[in-house]
């Protein structure tokens, strides 16, 4: 058994010279409301769910970008409201979310 049911790592890079990068998209938002979601759903924790930073992970295209494993779905999301679905069906429910998935040739 993994230490983590679910691990999700979200894009907060932030690029110094203006080219696009997801902190410019909203990640730390989205990053501060996902962590505060699995905690109010009592997930959070070893048997559960970890929220984590990242740096780029180099699908920038497609930002902003997050990854949950162990299952390795790569999501975009707008707002608010597509956290609480990748929480609610994908870290509590361990449904992919396919309408926010990122499509497999978006790269940098
Ligand atoms: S800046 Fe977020 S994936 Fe590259």
């Amino acid at each position: 058994m993994s230490y983590y049911k679910h691990h999700i790592f979200f894009c907060l890079n932030q690029r110094e010279n203006g080219d696009a990068c997801c902190a410019q998209q909203g990640a730390q938002a989205a990053f501060d409301h996902c962590k505060q979601q699995v905690k109010a759903a009592g997930l959070a924790g070893p048997g559960g769910v970890r929220v984590n930073k990242a740096g780029c992970l180099d699908r920038c295209a497609g930002g902003p970008v997050a990854v949950v494993y162990p299952e390795e779905t790569w999501y975009t999301f707008v707002d608010a409201s597509d956290i609480d679905e990748i929480v609610e069906r994908h870290l509590k429910g361990g449904e992919k979310v396919e309408r926010l998935m990122l499509a497999p040739s978006v790269g940098r």
